[in-house]
């Protein structure tokens, strides 16, 4: 069996470590014992280790004492901390964006003016604000709460508030804007929109997209949608890989910005390979952009490689080949 090297430990590397152990030796380095990861590591005749993934020396030392020819990441940070690249510089095949490709996670200002040069019409009205003063003139267009405040970068899905569910008042939004524009510089307040929030996730080589199944996110902590938003805490899908409220036309207006966002993120050099997950509302308006992750969703990764036909393991092959052409891909 190849050996492939898998960073990350959440439930979605799980999920990713079962598949590729079908197929994989699999290796992994882990800050602490996941027991699951660790389970198909062994099951597999793999190695772990329990230490920083985040350390490239290390990471490069594992990679070479090992041997290891592939690598896959799913994982936000790992993706905007450049691993993939450290793999692609030590000459394995990847799974996965490079960091520069990856901006279009870990740069929320980045992704909406992709998007905004790509489909505008898919946009909602936003404002990218630099500054307190900036801040102050852009509170000037919102009469109440109904915005939505949104952190440039990465928060573990934990950073957007949205008027009304996570702050009550202008004033709170406000403040939660200061505090955003105060971490990172930059913030971004977005029109609050009525509609059905869903993902659709894309599979690339680079040059061929697959789409696939549709998945619904419960984000609160608590039941009946109450609480603070997570990245996840479960989500559902349906065996024809829509949702009772969408069609295959709005499915295909989604697939459309990320068949368009990925030949963007590749037109100078082969950056971004893996999963371009997209976060949109179906709206009166039509179907608007919300996010893009660089990454399978944690948990719609479990939902989506189970409803495979085709092994993911083998899937993930072709992926690391660089070529899809003449296997059954899934649906
Ligand atoms: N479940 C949402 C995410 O992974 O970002």
């Amino acid at each position: 069996m190849e050996k492939c090297l898998l960073l990350g430990n959440g439930a979605r590397e799980a999920v990713i470590a079962e598949a590729m152990s079908q197929k994989y030796e699999l290796y992994s380095i882990m800050p602490y014992e996941n027991p699951s990861i660790v389970a198909f590591v062994k099951n597999s005749k793999g190695k772990f280790l329990i230490g920083s993934p985040f350390d490239k020396e290390l990471v490069k030392r594992f990679i070479q004492e090992n041997d290891i020819k592939y690598c896959i990441i799913s994982s936000d940070n790992l993706l905007q901390e450049g691993l993939i690249d450290l793999a692609k510089e030590l000459g394995l095949k990847t799974f996965g964006p490079t960091s520069k490709a990856a901006k279009i996670e870990w740069s929320k200002t980045y992704a909406l003016e992709v998007v905004k040069e790509l489909e505008p019409k898919m946009i909602i009205q936003n404002f990218e604000v630099n500054s307190e003063a900036a801040l102050e003139e852009v509170a000037k267009v919102y009469s109440d709460e109904n915005f939505v405040v949104k952190p440039e970068g990465l928060t573990g899905g934990k950073g957007v508030k949205v008027g009304g569910i996570h702050f009550a008042t202008k004033e709170e939004g406000i403040a939660y804007a200061k505090e955003c524009l105060k971490q990172s510089g930059k913030v971004i307040l977005q029109d609050k929109v009525k509609g059905k929030e869903f993902t659709v996730m894309c599979l690339t080589d680079g040059k061929t997209v697959i789409t696939l199944p549709t998945t619904f996110d419960y984000p609160y902590r608590y039941n009946e949608d109450k609480g603070p938003g997570t990245g996840g805490m479960g989500c559902i899908g349906f065996a024809n890989g829509l949702l009772p409220f969408l069609t295959e036309q709005d499915i295909e207006t989604c697939r459309n910005l990320m068949e368009k966002t990925i030949h963007f993120l590749n037109q100078e050099s082969l950056e971004f390979t893996g999963i371009l997950y997209g976060g949109f509302f179906k709206t009166e308006e039509g179907i608007k952009f919300i996010e893009f992750n660089a990454r399978f969703g944690d948990p719609e990764a479990m939902n989506v490689i189970n409803s495979f036909e085709t092994p993911f393991a083998d899937v993930a092959e072709d992926v690391f080949n660089r070529k899809f052409i003449g296997k059954k891909l899934p649906i």
